[in-house]
């Protein structure tokens, strides 16, 4: 039995969804635990791409239970527009499970975002306005609507009334929105209802019978570490726990369900929206990075901050989610940059010096980071496989994320393809064995 969490290491976007993909060929389960649709994971299989926010990441994999868990916050339009998509893709949905507790984003959890938003102004979080949050506050004051109320139409247009009652004034612009219509969005909802009732599922309960008969589940995380509610760069962060701790409540298993952590990192760093962001380079490196990395949103198609990979926040991540392995994805964007930088302390400006990750957040805002540098790596990377075929100057740099980080590198993404990877050390021996 095993259960393998991937978490995200730094501000989301490092890579999860092809390290789920590639982990996936060995697992019976893939369960997501949190999130919603603010996620975009992308695999990249044989040249073509696809880009999911709400399917678990494993579904590439004909037939394989893939489980939206309980944690997950749905907006089933969006799962019934991704469901068909794949489908006309020729991708087999059979395997697809979505918990029957996990809460439904509503039109006016969408509009609350967007409102929310606009009020701040300044102070905007830069959230992807797909209604997460909102989401996330009615569930926890028990005004949330279930994947399971879609199935019972007195419930549901009862639940919707006393959800939207408390919220009419910041609705008040939406007033003739024909979308916040009580029967209308009853109608609208209780239809997704009849399209996902085959996929409907008591998903913990998937989870136990995966574990308790040897089986491998897999636990796929969305957004990351620096985004966690209570543990990242508040209030620049999501609305849920994107910790690995949190896929025990957002999946229904216990602790001693979770076998392995693996954490994914990119061997650079990238934020999208507003927060402090230590190794933030606003430069022409900053948009060779960007450029090179691909560095615009799955989500927002909004063009993400770039910088140097921070391994003070990194050792935070390693420690916070009891990381056994890290993924290092996009090293090849690095080639041909010379020195490379990694941030091993921050300085505050009256001359504190940080090595751990402060607790408050002041000090995150005017910190600046310190940087040992590291010697550049020439040349395509692509191609590599092994650990021996990368440049000297690649490994240092694998070294140095590992010694900072305080965990091993498992796995190393050399670009987006599938193949495109070089497992390290024991697994490499460990995989050459199996293959
Ligand atoms: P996720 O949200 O963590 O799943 O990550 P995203 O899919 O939002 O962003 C990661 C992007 O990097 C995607 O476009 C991937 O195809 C791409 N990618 C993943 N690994 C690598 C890698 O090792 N090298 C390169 N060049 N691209 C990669
Ligand atoms: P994946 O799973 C990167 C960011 C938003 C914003 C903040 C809050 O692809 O890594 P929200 O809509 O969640 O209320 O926005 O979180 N954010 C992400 N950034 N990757 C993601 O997901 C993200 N999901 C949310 O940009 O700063
Ligand atoms: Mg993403």
């Amino acid at each position: 039995m095993a259960g393998i969490v991937i978490v995200g290491a730094q501000w989301g976007d490092e890579g999860k969804g092809k390290v789920v993909d590639l982990l996936a060929e060995q697992a019976d389960l893939v369960i997501r635990f949190q999130g919603g649709n603010n996620a975009g994971h992308t695999i990249v299989r044989d040249g073509e791409t696809f880009k999911f926010h709400l399917i678990p990441s494993g579904i590439l994999h004909a037939g394989k239970i893939c489980a939206i868990g309980n944690g997950v916050v749905v907006d089933p339009e969006i799962l019934i527009g991704e469901i068909e998509g794949l489908r006309r893709r020729g991708i087999d949905m059979s395997g697809l499970r979505v918990s029957a507790n996990a809460h439904l984003i509503m039109p006016y959890h969408v509009k609350l975002d967007t409102e929310g938003e606009l009020r701040l102004g300044k102070l905007e979080i830069g959230t992807t306005r797909r209604g997460i949050g909102p989401c996330y506050a009615d569930k926890a004051a028990r005004l949330g609507i279930r994947v399971q109320d879609l199935l019972d139409e007195k419930i549901l247009r009862t639940k919707i009334m006393a959800a939207m009652e408390p919220k009419q004034q910041m609705l008040r612009p939406y007033v003739k929105d024909p979308d916040l219509d009580l029967h209308t969005m009853t109608e609208t909802y209780l239809s997704y209802g009849h399209r996902l009732e085959s996929h409907i599922a008591d998903t913990a309960k998937l989870c136990w019978e995966t574990l308790d008969g040897g089986g491998t589940t897999l636990f796929e995380g969305a957004q990351a570490t620096m985004l966690d509610l209570d543990h990242g760069t508040y209030p620049f962060v999501t609305s849920s726990n994107p910790v690995a701790g949190a896929a025990c409540v957002g999946a229904g298993v216990g602790p001693h369900d979770i076998d392995e952590v693996w954490g994914v990192a990119k061997a650079y760093a990238t934020r999208v929206g507003a927060g402090p962001f230590p190794t933030e380079l606003e430069d022409d490196l900053g948009d060779l990075i960007r450029e090179r990395g691909g560095e615009r949103g799955t989500t927002t198609g909004r063009d993400r901050r770039t910088g140097w990979i921070d391994l003070v926040a990194l050792r935070y991540a390693v420690r916070l989610n009891t990381m056994d392995a890290l993924a290092i994805t996009k090293l090849d964007v690095l080639s041909g940059i010379d020195p490379l930088r990694v941030c091993v302390r921050y300085r505050h400006p009256e001359g504190a010096v940080f090595d751990e990750f402060p607790y408050h957040q002041t000090i995150l805002h005017t910190a600046t980071a310190e940087y040992e540098e590291l010697p550049g790596f020439e040349g395509e990377i692509g191609d590599c496989r092994r650990e021996s075929d990368l440049p000297r100057e690649a490994r240092g740099m694998l070294e140095a994320i590992a010694d900072g980080a305080g965990a091993p590198v498992r796995l190393v993404g050399v670009g987006p393809g599938r193949d495109q990877v070089i497992w390290m050390g024991e697994e490499a021996e460990h995989r050459l064995r199996a293959a």
